[in-house]
């Protein structure tokens, strides 16, 4: 990657960022993700993120009871390597029936997994487990892993290849387009493409994939980062307090066809 002043630029960006969330961060797994290769994105603004004021924890939507029938977890040794044939194998028997059988959940509101970033997918399960990411369905599933089970099945994960999506709705795709490029000037929202990359495949390790997402996962989730209902990041929390409902389906559905 050359390196313009504007990566530059974002590069200090996405490491103040970094360091902001740094104390969340759980230790990186053994195996390092590539260093970012993303060009820099247009309208990627300095925001600076303070702490969201603390909302109310309301629980996610009832769940139903998710069935416990997996193995007891077993702690990893301390020299763990991620085993993703183990993670495979123990994500067909628990997690596919929501997911889907490589990771492309078929179902909106379940979302896909496949080639998202592992460090990403162990800090969710981390956090359902741990309810600093609220959901009912996920904590009782999280319950159930051990830290080598979350590697496990993460770096499995990641190894899958994502089914791309497509947007449904033509008269809000182009707002959503705007939006996840250039953000909104006028309120300081910044172009999710900055920290997001601008084909939605995320910058390893800390921002998430996006592209093909299904809308209806994508909005909710932009909603409870709104709402304070998901609460395990302050900088996505800031971002999405600058949105309404429209520019969130628009923008969700953008993300959908993105690729
Ligand atoms: C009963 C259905 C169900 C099962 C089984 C299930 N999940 Fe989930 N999963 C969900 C739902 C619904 C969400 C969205 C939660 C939310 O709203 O925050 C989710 C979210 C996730 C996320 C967050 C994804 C992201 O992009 O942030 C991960 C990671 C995850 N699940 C992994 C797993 C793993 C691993 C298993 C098996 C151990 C599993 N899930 C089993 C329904 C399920
Ligand atoms: C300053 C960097 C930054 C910007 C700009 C940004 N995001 Fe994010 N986003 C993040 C980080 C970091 C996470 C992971 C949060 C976590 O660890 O749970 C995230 C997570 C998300 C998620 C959750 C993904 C999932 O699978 O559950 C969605 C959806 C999302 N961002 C959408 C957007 C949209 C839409 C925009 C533009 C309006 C945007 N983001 C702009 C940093 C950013």
């Amino acid at each position: 990657m050359t390196k313009t002043p504007a990566s530059l630029l974002l590069a200090a960006v996405l490491a103040a960022f970094a360091l902001s969330t740094s104390a969340q961060q759980s230790a990186a797994p053994a195996a390092a993700a590539a260093p970012a290769a993303t060009p820099a994105a247009p309208g990627a603004t300095g925001l600076t993120v303070p702490p969201p004021p603390p909302a109310a924890g309301t629980p996610g939507p009832a769940a139903a009871t998710p069935s416990v029938t997996a193995p007891a977890a077993v702690a990893a040794p301390a020299n763990f390597k991620a085993d993703a044939g183990l993670g495979g194998t123990r994500y067909a028997a628990v997690c596919a029936a929501c997911h889907g059988a490589d990771g492309n959940s078929g179902t909106p509101a379940n979302p896909k997994l496949a080639q998202q970033h592992p460090e990403y997918l162990v800090k969710q399960l981390q956090e359902f487990k741990d309810g600093t990411r609220a959901s009912p369905i996920m904590k009782a599933f999280a319950a159930q892993l051990s830290d080598a089970d979350m590697k496990n099945i993460s770096y499995w994960l990641a190894s899958q290849k994502a089914k791309p999506g497509f947007a449904k709705d033509k008269q809000l795709v182009s707002l959503g387009e705007k939006i996840y490029r250039g953000g909104i000037q006028e309120r300081q929202l910044p172009a999710c493409a900055g920290c997001h990359s601008p084909n939605g495949a995320g910058i390893p390790a800390q921002y998430p994939r996006l592209s093909g997402q299904h809308a209806d996962y994508t909005a909710s989730q932009l909603v409870a980062f709104r709402d304070g209902i998901r609460q395990n990041s302050p900088q996505m929390s800031q971002i999405a307090q600058k949105m309404n409902d429209r520019e969130i389906r628009a923008v969700a559905d953008y993300i959908a066809g993105l690729r």
